[in-house]
């Protein structure tokens, strides 16, 4: 069973013991493709390299809503110069995020519509993050990227309403290790309403584990977990589910 990983995060320090060894035992196993996502300017610098050592690892650069403080409109201009790169597929994560209580929601606005714009003028997909942010994120796709080229809405944690608006903006939905929390229900309703052809894989590693690894650090082999769980909501083979959403990963990140 192939599998395509359209979001981990192997520049972490979780995998500064193993990078290399576990990196190469994945692509062994089975995980064809894994695209390494940006989240600040020097990690999205970073990336750009990292992805030259392996063949099978691509990229994204972006700024998360949550490392947007210090960014200027020079950094705009690199990040724009760093989405031409080889082998960066996407802008991202960008987004919002407000879950912690002193966040500055005009400021992640405003870098959140900027990044948009560089996606836009260099005609890339984005991989969105959303937290605690439905309204003001839906309002700012809508105004700023409806009818740009779409992307992912990576880790969704929203219900079945938002997640009709995404797909009929014509984004994918990107599943990972919570569907498998037995707590979850929100998620696999979002997965049971949701065609499986808009559905891509994805770990978040080295966060969001799923079961039976839930709390410890997470990596790419466990999405066969995860392929599961969506197989058994859909109630499809995880044949069906590895396939079509490999092929979904290919679509969106157009690499076909
Ligand atoms: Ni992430």
């Amino acid at each position: 069973m192939n599998i395509f990983e359209t979001h981990a995060h192997y520049d972490d320090d979780a995998f500064d013991e193993d990078r290399d060894t576990l990196l190469c035992q994945m692509n062994k196993e089975g995980i064809d493709y894994i695209v390494n996502i940006g989240c600040s300017m020097p990690n999205s610098r970073h990336i750009v390299q990292m992805i030259q050592q392996y063949d099978f690892l691509y990229g994204t650069v972006g700024v998360h809503p949550s490392d947007i403080d210090d960014l200027t409109d020079t950094d705009m201009e690199e990040l724009e110069q760093l989405a031409q790169r080889d082998k960066i597929l996407a802008i991202g994560e960008i987004g919002l995020d407000y879950h912690y209580d002193n966040v500055i929601k005009e400021l992640q606005q405003k870098w959140f519509i900027a990044q948009l714009e560089v996606a836009k003028r260099r005609d890339l997909p984005v991989v969105i993050h959303s937290r605690d942010a439905a309204k003001d994120t839906l309002d700012i796709m809508k105004e700023y990227h409806n009818g740009a080229t779409p992307g992912i809405i990576h880790c969704f944690s929203y219900g079945v309403e938002m997640a009709r608006e995404y797909l009929n903006m014509g984004y994918y939905i990107g599943v990972g290790g919570v569907v498998t929390f037995k707590n979850a229900k929100k998620l696999k309703e979002v997965v049971e309403y949701t065609p499986l052809d808009r559905i891509v894989l994805e770990t978040d590693a080295p966060y969001l584990a799923p079961t039976p690894f839930r709390g410890k650090r997470n990596c790419s082999l466990y999405l066969t977990h995860v392929a599961e769980e969506i197989a058994t909501i859909k109630s499809v083979s995880v044949e069906e589910v590895c396939a079509t959403t490999y092929q979904n990963a290919m679509t969106v990140y157009r690499m076909n």
